[in-house]
């Protein structure tokens, strides 16, 4: 069976091409290379000895969306990565993030409505829900006002996405709610290539560690948490890789209970930035030079998932713990940093 990955050359798109591979399903990548180098498909064939087919196309351009599915109606499955993800970038650039996230789903759900097998997964995310007001955060809790452009098209996605579904009872559809990725592939063949400065945590402890940047400035110690630093649920990204194929799994054997569903996708545990900080120390065997600095404006204090629909339904849950996490995070960087 043919799957289309849109945005494969991603951090979590090439972990779930190589998880699709195992499974033995034949992987076209669509990429614009935005924010993705094109090495990644050598680490992918290293990794499963297949070479995935690629298609370097800008999604935003309609005409080549509708071209490529000319040339692939045998497509059983898409699943969406395709999107600009930088919080941050997005509160500068809305315009951007609504053109590269919104049209972009629009023309790929068009595309796809014509095919005879219309399974698509959407890459969603825990941002949607805010601050939310009970921990673990369900998936039936509100979705909250977006704090950024970014967080906003994730929401909307959505919804397009349901209102494509009310019309069209044979497109299936699975969201799936992300809450922190991070790792890499065991084999340090892949992994995550932020570009310039990193926003993330665990990408900004690994270039401290490794000598790219000076120091970690841990945003805040005053929240009412743990040890006052805020809590994430930080989920390795090949459990995040198995789950997309999981899912797609269970539209195309219809097991699926509506043709619109919403599964989040973390360890159900929150993490503080200062266990994430001691969990790496410990894994790596070196101090780590942080300091405490002001809060950053946008954080929610505490953010962890309610992961039983995920297991009961999807019938998934992760594997890897935080220390497996933060130790494949180490022999990625060290090996892209050739050290
Ligand atoms: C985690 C914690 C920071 C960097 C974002 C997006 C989310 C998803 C994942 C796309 C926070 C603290 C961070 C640093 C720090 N992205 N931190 N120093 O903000 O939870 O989620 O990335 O889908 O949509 O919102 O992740 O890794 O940026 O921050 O202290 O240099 O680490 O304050 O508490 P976040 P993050």
């Amino acid at each position: 069976m043919k799957i289309l990955v849109t945005g494969g050359l991603g951090f979590i798109g090439s972990h779930t091409v190589v998880e699709l591979q195992h499974e033995g399903f034949e992987v076209v990548i669509i990429d614009d290379l935005s924010n993705a180098s094109i090495d990644v498909l050598e680490g992918i064939t290293k990794i499963t000895g297949t070479k995935p087919h690629f298609k370097a196309l800008d999604l935003k351009v309609k005409a080549d969306v509708q071209q490529f599915f000319e040339a692939h109606k045998d497509i059983a499955g898409v699943i969406h990565f395709a999107a600009s993800k930088a919080v941050g970038e997005s509160v500068q650039s809305p315009l951007k993030y609504y053109e590269n996230n919104i049209n972009t789903l629009v023309y790929v759900l068009q595309e796809l409505s014509q095919l005879t097998h219309k399974n698509f997964i959407f890459s969603s995310s825990c941002t949607v829900y805010g601050q939310a007001d009970e921990l673990p955060i369900s998936e039936n809790a509100p979705v909250k006002p977006a704090e950024s452009p970014y967080g906003n098209t994730k929401q909307i996605g959505e919804e397009i996405i349901r209102d494509a579904c009310k019309v069209d009872q044979s497109l299936n559809s699975i969201a799936l709610r992300y809450f922190n990725p991070i790792g890499a592939h065991s084999s340090a063949e892949i992994g995550e290539l932020p570009i310039g400065a990193p926003q993330n945590l665990v990408p900004y402890i690994t270039q401290t560690a490794v000598g790219l940047r000076d120091q970690l400035s841990v945003f805040g110690d005053d929240y009412p948490t743990k040890d006052g630093t805020c809590v994430r649920d930080y989920i390795h990204v090949v459990d995040l890789a198995k789950a997309h194929v999981v899912a797609l799994q269970r539209l195309i054997a219809s097991k699926n209970k509506s043709n619109f569903e919403i599964f989040n996708l973390g360890t159900g545990k929150g993490s503080s930035v200062l266990e994430v900080v001691k969990s790496f120390e410990k894994v790596s065997g070196t101090k780590l030079n942080y300091k405490i600095v002001a809060r950053r404006d946008g954080d929610v204090t505490e953010a962890y998932a309610e992961t039983t629909k995920a297991s009961n339904d999807l019938g998934w849950k992760t594997e890897l713990t935080l220390d497996d996490a933060m130790a494949s995070a180490w022999k990625w960087e060290q090996k892209i940093r050739n050290k």
